[in-house]
């Protein structure tokens, strides 16, 4: 069985609008016992409707293939959302960009576990320093809410993002957010 956690699904999620050339990206999370719903916005390249059609194809890719890809992202969401009883939905226009929301029910049985969103999100902004994020997260009653842009302004130089010091600092204050949400540390 796979040992995927709902955060890898994000991860990939966030991952195909990078891919897609957004140059800004909004993330949302909400979860409670009952739900975990996550929905992604890019100003990426968008679908053209039969490209829509065809992404929840296995092996379905419009990338490189020389590169290890497997076109497996969604078809793999989908089946796991849906084996809990939640679903995917996506909006796509060519040129503009793609709204894909996801839901889980957490406390089906078959639900993968939440895994670490704190190192989702460490990923994606020291990944993609170039792409202005907008991240909000909701657990429970608390949220908390992450713009790239914050993570600019601490660099002094551009070069800062491989600076091993400046993405300690950055992954600490981002796992800071998340544990004092869930209540950690
Ligand atoms: N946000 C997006 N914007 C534009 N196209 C997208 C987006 N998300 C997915 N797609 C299209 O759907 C295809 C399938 O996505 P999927 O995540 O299943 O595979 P992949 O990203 O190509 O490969 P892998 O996830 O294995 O790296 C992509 O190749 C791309 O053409
Ligand atoms: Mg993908």
């Amino acid at each position: 069985m796979s040992m995927r956690t709902l955060a890898d699904h994000v991860l990939d999620i966030a991952q195909n609008a990078i891919n897609a050339g957004a140059t800004r990206i909004r993330l949302r999370v909400e979860e409670t016992s009952e739900i975990f719903r996550f929905r992604v916005i890019d100003n990426g390249k968008g679908m053209d409707p039969p490209t829509l059609e065809r992404i929840f194809d296995p092996f379905y890719t419009t990338r490189d293939k020389k590169i290890r890809r497997f076109g497996l992202g969604l078809p793999f969401l989908r089946e796991a959302a849906r084996m809990t009883g939640g679903d995917v939905r996506i909006q796509s226009e060519k040129e503009k960009g793609t709204q894909i929301e996801v839901l889980f029910y957490p406390a089906h049985i078959d639900c993968q576990p939440i895994g670490d969103l704190g190192s989702v999100w460490f990923s994606l902004l020291s990944y993609s320093p170039n792409i202005h994020w907008f991240i909000s997260r909701q657990y429970q009653e608390d949220e908390y809410e992450i713009d790239s842009a914050v993570f600019a302004k601490m660099m002094r130089r551009p070069d800062d993002f491989y600076d091993p010091a400046f993405l300690r600092l950055m992954k600490e204050s981002l796992q800071e957010l998340e544990d004092s949400i869930l209540g950690i540390g």
